[in-house]
């Protein structure tokens, strides 16, 4: 969602926030603003659209001041105009704000209008220069302000008159407070901070700070002064740049080889399943799986590993969904959330509602200082490095890495895979990368392809077994990126009711290596062609040879193990999506309406 950066420093501040914003504009491009004090006088600017806008604007109409605040937007309330785009200001503060305030209009109908935009974040610097206007100080005016709200907020105040002042709070989206040389600075995660400071302390959840260029004093929620952790993290710069690439979601595909190399290396020991933080999967009777998105199709060919490799039974659950159902869970249920970002909030709601009721609360996160990190009692790292473009790739893969070796590891704690079959299974596992290094090789086919795949309005994804989440995966990352409407299905339920979509202008994509479900799949694609569906059939060399016949195209794969195939197939839903993006000119890094970490629900 919405990126914040806050900087009480000893340099221009303008330009080192619009820098800052370009890391955080992953989180959100609709517009972006900063507003700063310079000679005690509060200003700011704001622009629609990306952040370049924001940058030009600044040349015809710059921005002194060493204290500042910037943002770049995601929009919930409001559409998208000046109007509605942060800093908002009311008299003599200014805020930034990501989230959603769920009791705005109640707090409307208490200040008197007009009001400038349609946003919630408006109401926000109306109390809080009501406070002023009532004679509190910006730290008593900001503190009781942020007792009012109610709903999820990370926010950061500038006033008017105070340029060595700035004061956040946190309920729900992440915050950081970055202690620099004689400089703070605020942000809302590492990225925003890297390059200024690696010295970060997190706001926990009701927690407020008042930042000078001397330091943070934070306040928890009931308003006592609390200490808070230093850490130091590190964010690479290199992973911020595209390497050559024309995008980031390419270059991110390309890693692949590599990152999945790094995670499988630091999930295995000799012929050993050795995850780096240890959990006891024998005591477990059930896995509860929650997550969002892409993450949530991770989980979806999860279950089908850890059923078979564990004989351990897996829900798997939308996180939206999952908070509010109330299902029961077992003192003996293992909780896994899966989260690139660490901060979705649906998925985090859905950590919170089963902490206290199950055995274990276990994530499997990229961002390792995120709050489902954080909150949970084993951390898993899965170690893809910074993932900029939206559409998430180089992360999927990693994550299925992950949950594939906690299926195994799982399978060995409960007795069914023994030490001769663990041994085949990471050797399997050692040979990924070399093997997704080789899939990347139908890139040119795939380029080919696209160009009159780009013409479809309406795109199938079929798949049967674990190929199933990936027909889902497929389609969720053509839709996203390309925009042309697509839908994954399980092949033998086509049946039921899609196959009415099929006919000869309806491109049909098939993941089938050949495995046990091969012949079954064929058999409904055969169902297809018989509707005069154009088939791409994605499948191994031994696959291609017997049921080529009568399809459109063929993409042929590297042949592997079918437990391991939903890692490889991975490769050809991303490639594809990719180069139907390119050919149609779509913004493949900053899709239209989405953002990278999805903060509010
Ligand atoms: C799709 C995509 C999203 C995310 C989802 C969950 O390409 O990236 O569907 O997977 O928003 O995000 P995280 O994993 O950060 O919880």
């Amino acid at each position: 969602m919405c990126g914040i950066i806050g900087i009480l420093g000893n340099h221009q501040a303008a330009p080192i926030m619009v820098d800052a914003l370009k890391r955080l504009e992953y989180r959100g491009y609709d517009s972006a603003g900063i507003a700063t004090v310079h000679d005690d006088r509060l200003e700011r600017r704001r622009a629609v659209g990306k952040l370049v806008n924001l940058a030009d604007l600044l040349v015809s109409e710059p921005l002194a001041g060493r204290a500042g605040i910037g943002h770049t937007r995601w929009a919930t309330h409001g559409a998208v105009t000046e109007g509605n785009a942060h800093p908002h200001r009311s008299g003599r503060v200014a805020v930034v704000h990501n989230g959603i305030i769920e009791n705005f209009q109640e707090l409307r109908a208490e200040l008197d209008g007009p009001w400038e935009s349609q946003t919630d974040t408006e109401t926000i610097v109306r109390l809080c220069e009501h406070y002023l206007a009532a004679g509190k100080s910006p730290r008593e005016a900001a503190f009781a302000t942020i007792d009012r709200l109610r709903g999820a907020y990370a926010l950061c105040f500038l006033f008017e008159g105070e340029p060595d002042l700035l004061i956040c709070g946190r309920q729900g989206p992440p915050l950081a407070i970055g202690h620099g040389q004689g400089e703070m600075y605020v942000g809302s995660d590492a990225i925003a901070l890297s390059g200024l400071t690696d010295r970060v302390t997190y706001l926990e959840d009701g927690d407020r700070a008042v930042v000078t260029r001397a330091g943070a004093q934070i306040f928890d929620a009931a308003g006592h002064q609390v200490g808070r952790e230093i850490r130091r993290v590190s964010v690479e710069a290199r992973q911020m740049e595209k390497a050559g690439h024309r995008h980031f979601m390419a270059k991110e595909i390309h890693e692949q080889p590599q990152t999945l190399a790094q995670v499988i290396d630091a999930y295995t020991e000799g012929d050993r399943i050795v995850p780096p933080v240890a959990y006891d999967w024998a005591a477990t009777d059930r896995v509860q799986m929650v997550a969002c998105g892409t993450a949530h199709i991770a989980c979806i060919v999860a279950k089908y590993w850890f059923e078979s490799l564990a004989r351990l039974p897996v829900d798997v659950d939308i996180a939206s969904e999952y908070r509010y159902r109330e299902g029961p869970v077992g003192t003996d249920n293992t909780a896994l959330f899966v989260s690139q970002s660490g901060e979705t909030a649906d998925t985090l709601a859905a950590l919170r509602y089963a902490r206290g009721k199950a055995r274990a609360i276990v994530s499997v996160v990229n961002v390792a200082e995120s709050s489902i990190a954080r909150e949970s009692d084993v951390a898993l790292p899965i170690l893809a490095g910074v993932e900029v473009g939206v559409a998430s790739t180089k992360a999927f893969v990693n994550q299925l890495a992950v949950l594939l070796a906690l299926a195994i590891r799982a399978g060995v704690d409960r007795g069914l895979v023994d030490a001769a079959r663990e041994a085949e299974l990471v050797a399997g596992l050692r040979a990924l990368p070399g093997l997704v290094s080789t899939a990347l090789g139908i890139e040119d086919r795939c380029e080919a392809l696209a160009h009159e795949l780009a013409e479809a309005s309406d795109i199938l994804f079929l798949g049967r077994g674990p190929m199933y989440p990936l027909a889902l995966e497929g389609a969720l990352k053509l839709k996203e990126i390309s925009y042309i409407h697509a839908e994954g299905y399980a092949a033998g339920e086509l049946k039921h009711g899609p196959i009415a979509l099929v006919d000869q202008s309806m491109p049909i994509i098939v993941f089938a290596p050949k495995d046990g479900l091969f012949d079954k799949a064929v058999s409904n694609m055969q169902e297809v062609m018989a509707r005069e569906g154009k088939v791409l059939l994605v499948t191994d060399a031994r696959g291609a040879e017997t049921a080529s016949d009568g399809v459109w195209q063929v993409l042929s794969m590297p042949a592997v193990a079918p437990v391991f195939t939903p890692i490889l197939y991975a490769v050809p839903a991303q490639l594809l999506a990719y180069h139907v993006a390119v050919a149609k000119g779509t913004d493949v890094d900053q899709p239209r309406n989405l953002a990278k970490s999805v903060t509010v629900e």
